[in-house]
């Protein structure tokens, strides 16, 4: 049985064991799981079938950005593990998300196809030095704009940038939002945080967050106090 919770809990660990340490502990009907490159890297689809057997929604996290024939053969593969959200790059332009998600519509079974706009490590000098002129907030809308006229269900952003977003695009095209940190727990690395109600109350509709769960020393009673503060 899949989740309604908004919680997708990032799995950044680097082998299969720790991995499960944690899965055991979870019910498929309190959280989501998000599977990045380093792990996918290790554990490969097998790791990800055996999450989607247990009855866990999957985010395949591994940002496509390559021409549109080779994206949409990936999208079709991911799609057939059986994951529910799969990402591209919104800079891979409309002709590689079309057909992204036409590849996507062909599959046994269809994910979520969301975007990536602009990283959230970039900041105006890196943007200036890969030539896009506009501040930050212009090119992610513009790009949303452009991942939702070319089929992408949604975008992965900052919660920070949620609300500005809500303006341009339609009520249902989702907003995937990391950089979340529940009221008292460390920030660890992440710059601009939100708590899990104040990203929903931005507009975000599913919200991934890792180590305030990973490294909590009782995962499951994180989790659901997250799930009961939004509730
Ligand atoms: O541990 P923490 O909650 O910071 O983990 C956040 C997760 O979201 C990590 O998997 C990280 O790679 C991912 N992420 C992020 N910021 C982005 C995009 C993805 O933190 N802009």
């Amino acid at each position: 049985m899949s989740s309604s919770s908004r919680v997708i809990v990032a799995l950044d660990f680097a082998n299969q064991a720790d991995v499960f340490k944690l899965v055991d502990q979870l019910d498929p009907t309190q959280c989501k799981l998000k599977v990045g490159k380093e792990l996918f890297a290790i554990a490969g689809p097998g790791l990800v079938e055996q999450l989607v057997s247990r009855g866990f929604d999957v985010f395949l996290d591994l940002k496509y950005l390559d021409i549109p024939n080779t994206v949409a053969m990936a999208c079709k593969a991911a799609a057939n593990m059986g994951v529910w959200m799969v990402n591209v790059h919104a800079l891979g332009g409309p002709n590689m998300m079309t057909a992204a998600k036409e590849a996507i519509l062909s599959a046994d079974h269809q994910p979520i196809l969301t975007a990536v706009t602009i990283l959230t490590s970039f900041d105006p000098a890196q943007l200036n030095a890969i030539g896009l002129s506009g501040s930050i907030q212009d090119n992610v809308v513009r790009l949303a704009k452009l991942a939702q006229s070319s089929g992408a269900d949604g975008v992965v952003c900052s919660a920070q940038e949620a609300t500005e977003l809500r303006k341009h695009v339609s009520k249902d095209f989702c907003l995937v939002t990391p950089g979340i940190r529940p009221a008292g727990s460390k920030t660890d690395d992440q710059k601009r945080i939100m708590t899990p109600v104040e990203a929903v109350q931005a507009g975000s509709d599913y919200l991934v967050i890792g180590r305030p769960i990973t490294q909590s020393s009782d995962p499951l009673a994180s989790l659901l106090e997250i799930n009961q503060s939004l509730s």
